[in-house]
């Protein structure tokens, strides 16, 4: 079987970055923030600020991983979708990447914006964005509201080429058994099967090949 790797090295970038985006503002709100509060004033002062220090680097980090390996992955699945377009329009219409795929991906880099912005004002120093400091609490479970719809549309946006395997392994598995019964070992085969033997290949190997299709080099 041959692997993509440089599509699971962006996936791996992708995930990484998203679990480290996501997962901190879950620790903040679900360990952190009850906590500090009972902090005397000058030391939660000082204990934010340390934490604020440190973390806008990951947070800027992430964001770039994610916008980065986002793109590319976008690119990469699109395109030989969109240099086969009459392929898949015409002959192989099941095939082709629905127009829905491309508006949930547009969806998400929107969201996928919003989040960065609030993620960065909550991570950062600046005067403008001191507001969304002063209610950090409120402000961080609508970026988690945010991030767990953002990740359901990926799935789903994923799901759109991947396809539901284990749906068609299971269909596969029905023909089979509804299949006649296969003729007995060293018996005549049946009545228009095609002939097996050294050199004889499967119907579908030997059908030939006439599409024209463009496969993108990566
Ligand atoms: C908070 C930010 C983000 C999070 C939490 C996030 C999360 C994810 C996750 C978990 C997946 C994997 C889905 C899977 O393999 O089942 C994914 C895939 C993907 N993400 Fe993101 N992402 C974020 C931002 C972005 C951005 C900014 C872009 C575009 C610039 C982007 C583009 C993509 C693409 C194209 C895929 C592949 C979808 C597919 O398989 O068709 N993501 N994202």
């Amino acid at each position: 079987m041959e692997l993509d790797y440089l599509g699971i090295v962006l996936r791996w970038f992708h995930i990484m970055a998203a679990i480290a985006l996501v997962g901190g503002a879950l620790f903040q709100k679900l360990a952190l923030f009850g906590p500090c509060g009972e902090l005397p004033e000058e030391t939660r002062q000082r204990l934010n600020d340390g934490i604020r220090r440190r973390w806008s680097k990951v947070v800027m980090l992430a964001i770039l991983f994610l916008l980065v390996s986002g793109l590319i992955n976008y690119i990469l699945t699109i395109r030989p979708y969109t240099q086969n377009v009459k392929l898949f329009q015409n002959d192989y219409s099941e095939l082709k990447l629905p127009r829905a795929y491309h508006i949930l991906f547009c969806i998400k880099f929107l969201m996928a914006l919003v989040i960065f912005f609030i993620a960065s004002a909550l991570a950062g120093r600046g005067r403008a964005t001191a507001g969304i400091r002063a209610k950090a609490a409120g402000w961080l479970s609508f970026n988690l509201l945010l991030a767990v719809v953002l990740v359901a549309i990926s799935g789903v946006m994923r799901s759109y080429h991947t396809g539901p395997n284990v749906m068609k392994v299971i269909d596969v598995l029905k023909q089979e058994t509804n299949a006649p019964p296969a003729p007995p070992l060293g018996g005549p085969p049946p009545a228009g099967a095609q002939p097996v033997g050294p050199g004889t290949k499967p119907a579908t190997e030997n059908a030939p090949m006439d599409l024209d299709v463009k496969v993108p080099e990566f």
